[in-house]
């Protein structure tokens, strides 16, 4: 923490107002879903992907290379934000147009979930449930796949009506085949404008304006632009990979910042004492 008396100034006028004036918008590759487990990456929405039911080798091949291009830049402390952002797009756009032209089969995707390595946080149940239990609105903002991401949550039976999800859908035909993405595109770096688009206009989120944010990137902390006349904004930020190189960064820009940290353990006791 970089300044704990504010961290605990907030929590405690957060639990002054109460549940009824919480909303908790959350990142999900890598911040509701483990960076790693037993030293191997766990599965992005995207990876989840990478698979011989949905995919072939050499999309497989391609995707990799891409990563092992945009990933390090996604990370890299030493770029701005600015450099990264034409980079990111180019990502994004590279692999969901070599997802198109693979004529994924929606009827396959849930299978894909269950045979891969994603994992979502340990003590994950105890915040979703207790979100739910409270009414407190999550609203989840991914640069992920959508269709994945609600796949894995279903899975992990956590879907549930407290849930609003803002990310990038699939675009299916009528048989079932994946031809396109829906809307615009949301990459790690311009979630502030799908917060101004969509975030701003959910009814379930008005009248709430104390706010748990939780991400694993610098571009997550402009999830709660869309939030109108916000009181108290906790930032919680989850440093999985470069630690030696982001740590400070981190430290400067999110209000509370967890070290290879695989557990929900630190929101959960924040929520916890909120309600
Ligand atoms: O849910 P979140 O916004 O974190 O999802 C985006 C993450 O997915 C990025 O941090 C990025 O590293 C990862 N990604 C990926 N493969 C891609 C594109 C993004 O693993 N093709
Ligand atoms: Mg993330």
């Amino acid at each position: 923490m970089r300044e704990r008396s504010r961290v605990e100034e907030t929590i405690y006028a957060m639990q002054r107002a109460g549940a009824g004036s919480l909303q908790v918008i959350s990142d999900f590759d890598m911040t509701l879903t483990r960076f790693a487990h037993n030293g191997k990456r766990v599965a992005t929405t995207h990876n989840i992907l990478d698979n011989r039911l949905l995919i072939n080798e050499d999309c497989t091949k391609k995707m990799r290379e891409l990563l092992n291009i945009y990933y390090p830049i996604e990370i890299d402390a030493s770029r701005s934000v600015e450099e990264k952002l034409p980079l990111m797009v180019e990502w994004w756009t590279k692999v969901h147009e070599l997802l198109i032209q693979q004529k994924i089969r929606k009827d396959l995707l849930a299978q894909a979930v269950r045979e891969s390595s994603t994992m979502l946080r340990d003590g994950y149940k105890v915040f979703f449930d207790g979100l739910a239990e409270h009414q407190v609105p999550l609203l989840i903002f991914s640069a992920g796949v959508g269709d994945v991401l609600e796949e894995v949550i279903r899975q992990n039976h956590v879907f549930h009506p407290n849930v609003h999800i803002i990310s990038n859908y699939m675009d299916f035909d009528h048989t079932g085949v994946l031809r396109a993405f829906k809307g615009q595109l949301i990459h790690t770096f311009n979630k502030r404008e799908g917060a101004l688009s969509h975030a701003a206009g959910l009814r379930e989120l008005q009248g709430r304006p104390n706010v748990l944010l939780l991400g694993d990137s610098l571009g997550d902390l402009t999830m709660a632009d869309g939030v109108s006349e916000p009181q108290n904004v906790l930032t919680i930020g989850f440093l999985n990979d470069q630690v030696e190189e982001r740590k400070e960064t981190y430290i400067n820009s999110f209000d509370i910042v967890l070290v290879k940290d695989e557990t929900m353990d630190v929101p959960n006791a924040i929520f916890r004492y909120i309600t």
